[in-house]
């Protein structure tokens, strides 16, 4: 398990790069935490990272979007899933399992817990939580 702790958003940024450096396609990176800890911005950075050009906002109005990645040799797809609205059977309905299972796709789930019983048993686990003003601790295992 690595432990980080960060003060600004930017340097959460750089361990969200630091994990998609090591992300080759089929990975379900789970992200944990309450209102506010970063899970978007982690998200965001991750997904910049891997090539997305487009701004990644948390999926309101959708449960979950689709990115296409540039062709680097590595994953083709991200999925970024905000688990915060949805359930687990309309994560069932909107075909969750099919990208999951995909060894092309990066799955990155906001609220992880939510949805739980829906992600693999091997999962990365992002765990952001607040530490006062502008601190974060993050944890990374798996
Ligand atoms: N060290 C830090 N790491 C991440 N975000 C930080 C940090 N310090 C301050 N922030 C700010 O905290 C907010 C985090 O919001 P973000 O949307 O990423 O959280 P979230 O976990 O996705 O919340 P929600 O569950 O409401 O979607 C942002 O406004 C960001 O600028
Ligand atoms: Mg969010």
């Amino acid at each position: 398990m690595k432990k980080y702790v960060t003060r600004t958003s930017k340097e959460t940024a750089v361990i969200a790069k630091e994990l998609a450096a090591g992300l080759h396609g089929g990975e379900t990176i789970a992200l944990y935490g309450d209102l506010g800890a970063g899970k978007t911005t982690f998200a965001q950075a991750l997904a910049k990272a891997l090539g997305v050009k487009k701004r990644v906002q948390s999926p309101t109005f959708i449960l979950m979007q689709e990115y296409r990645l540039p062709k680097r040799g590595g994953a083709k797809v991200l999925l970024h899933v905000d688990a915060y609205r949805g359930d687990v059977a309309q994560f069932k309905a909107v075909g969750l399992a099919e990208y999951l299972r995909h060894p092309d796709t990066i799955v990155l789930v906001e609220w992880a817990d939510r949805i739980q019983e829906l992600l693999p048993k091997k999962l990365i686990k992002v765990r952001l939580a607040h530490r006062g003003g502008d601190t974060r601790s993050i944890t990374i295992a798996g």
